[in-house]
């Protein structure tokens, strides 16, 4: 058999594409056809393998590779099928919890903080105390997102950091959240951590996604952090259909708490994880044979 998704693959695509089932890993450089297999993967599922649509799961990082993914996917399936969530984490998390917001712990009606709002209200802090010379809001919001990413709350901040002005953030960092929740609001960072809570603690919330959801793809895997590798685990702890594709010597989010021994947990929780590795970079390749018919 080779169907019609799989010509347009190498024949190492074709290998992480066709091991459809259970917890893979495909490792590979900027420009090797990650995201092109991902798509074929969900095609390859759908078409071949007669798993319903609305049982996959993608997650991206941004929008813009939400948008090319579905767009991808719809020219291909002729515009026919609707996956179960194409997106990114923090859209994942706020349809999760408008749907759950009692058991989270949430107002029906909350208020989804941005960056800008973050810094606002930290403002607002640093007047109330006095902090101008101290620091600016974007110190503060800095380490509370650091914090956050791995669920450190601002009563443990003194446990986890040492540096000199940590008593002074760990106590903006908890009048921020008395703030945020006086407010009603979460801030994007709170979306992913109030899901994973809202998981971790109901039973029957946890068992609703199981079987809503069970092939689960994730494109950028490399720049995940703690908290959305717990939520990715968590979800598809039950099926153990998990792609994740990732290029470890990109990791453009790692600031913000990216973290690459997800790679290395990955492997330890999921058991009988394959790894793939493509190795062709058809961008490079693009590129020398422009660079080529320059020269010529
Ligand atoms: N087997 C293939 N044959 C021809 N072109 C390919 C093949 N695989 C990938 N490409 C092309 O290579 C380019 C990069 O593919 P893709 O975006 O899937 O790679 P990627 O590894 O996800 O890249 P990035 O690291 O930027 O996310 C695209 O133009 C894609 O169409
Ligand atoms: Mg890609």
């Amino acid at each position: 058999m080779n169907p019609d998704i799989l010509r347009h693959l190498n024949t190492k695509q074709k290998e992480s594409v066709t091991n459809y089932s259970g917890p893979a890993v495909i490792l590979a450089g900027a420009g090797s056809g990650k995201t092109r297999v991902l798509v074929a993967k969900v095609i390859y599922l759908i078409k071949e393998k007669d798993i319903s649509p609305a049982s996959i799961v993608m997650m991206t990082f941004t929008n813009k590779a939400a948008s090319e993914m579905k767009e991808r996917i719809n020219r291909q399936l002729g515009g026919m099928v609707k996956l179960g969530y194409v997106g990114t984490y923090h859209s994942f998390c706020v349809r999760v919890l408008r749907v759950f917001w009692e058991p989270a712990g949430l107002d029906k009606n909350f208020i989804i903080y941005d960056d800008d709002d973050q810094k606002t209200l930290i403002k607002q802090i640093i007047q109330e105390k006095k902090l101008f010379e101290k620091k600016t809001p974007g110190y503060f919001s800095y380490y509370i997102s650091l914090a956050k990413n791995q669920m450190i709350t601002p009563e443990r901040f003194l446990e986890s950091f040492k540096f000199h002005q940590a008593a002074l953030v760990a106590d903006v960092y908890y009048h921020y959240q008395k703030k945020l929740e006086k407010n009603k609001g979460v801030d994007f960072d709170d979306l992913l951590i109030k899901t994973v809570y809202l998981l971790q603690k109901n039973d029957d919330v946890l068992d609703y996604y199981h079987n809503k959801y069970r092939y689960f793809l994730v494109d950028e895997f490399q720049d995940t952090n703690y908290v959305q590798y717990l939520l990715t685990k968590l979800l598809a702890e039950r099926s153990k259909n998990i792609t994740v594709v990732g290029d470890f010597s990109q990791s453009i989010y790692s600031w913000r708490g990216a973290d690459i021994t997800n790679l290395k947990k990955f492997e330890t929780d999921f058991k009988g994880t394959k790894t793939f590795y493509l190795e062709e970079n058809y961008r490079s390749t693009q590129n020398r044979t422009r660079g080529s018919s320059l020269c010529s």
